[in-house]
């Protein structure tokens, strides 16, 4: 697949070094065609990895990862423009972390919204599926290094979309029964507010490498 992958921080190059490794064509985007950090992955991604701006990768994808920074995601997005955008899957992998106050960030929008359903909102022709946010990217591409089962939550509006996302995160190593469905793009909202105990249990732990599983018993 044409794969586009905007951001070119940790998980934007994360992502993308998987999906050249599985055999697809990737762009990593960024707001400047002479940005450095996206320059030097497409340098090591070989024939299957190019750099590009978010206009660009947004124009050259089937399917696009957003990987930005929450608070510029929307302007991200929109840096990719609308047309480029519509009828595809738009993967967001996003958080709405807002560090201006100090540690630990809070978020920029919950409760009664989410980050994943302003994107909706902003390009209600696009397919947009949120998923992976729930964890560090080291375990997104490589779920099995914790050695035990795990799960990721997938919501979004589009049945045939979320679909699309599922067999991708299955090629990343992720078992069928792992990818909990949580059902419309609403349910970004329980997805991104996790945040909050994720990065206090990181801060308890020091150690990022953990994940959720859910642990069910009969009911009474
Ligand atoms: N780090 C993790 O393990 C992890 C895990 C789960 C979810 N997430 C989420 O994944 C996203 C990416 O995280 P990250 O740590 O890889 O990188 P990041 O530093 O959060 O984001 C980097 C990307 O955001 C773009 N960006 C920054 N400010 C912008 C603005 N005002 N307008 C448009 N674009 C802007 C940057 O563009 P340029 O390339 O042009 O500089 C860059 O491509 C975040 O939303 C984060 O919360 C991270």
């Amino acid at each position: 697949m044409k794969i586009g992958v905007l951001g070119t921080g940790a998980v934007g190059q994360t992502i993308a070094t998987k999906l050249v490794e599985l055999g697809h064509d990737v762009m990593l985007g960024s707001r400047t065609a002479s940005n450095e950090k996206a320059a030097g992955w497409a340098k090591t991604a070989g024939s299957k990895g190019r750099a590009g701006t978010f206009e660009q990768t947004g124009a050259a994808s089937d399917v696009v990862f957003n990987c930005t920074l929450g608070a510029g995601a929307l302007e991200a997005l929109h840096m990719a423009k609308e047309a480029n955008l519509a009828g595809k899957v738009v993967v967001d992998v996003s958080n709405p972390l807002d560090s201006s106050k100090g540690m630990p960030p809070t978020l920029l929008v919950s409760n009664t919204d989410s980050l994943g359903e302003q994107i909706q909102r902003a390009f209600p022709k696009s397919k947009v599926v949120k998923t992976l946010n729930t964890m560090w990217c080291g375990i997104m591409v490589n779920p099995r290094m914790l050695g035990d089962s795990h799960v990721n939550f997938v919501s979004g509006n589009d049945a045939g979309a979320k679909t699309t996302v599922k067999t991708l995160l299955k090629s990343f190593g992720w078992r069928d029964e792992e990818l909990v469905d949580l059902g419309d793009i609403t349910a970004a909202r329980g997805q991104e507010s996790w945040l909050q105990l994720w990065l206090r249990i990181y801060g308890a732990t020091k150690n990022g490498a953990f994940n959720i599983k859910i642990v069910a018993g009969k009911p009474a």
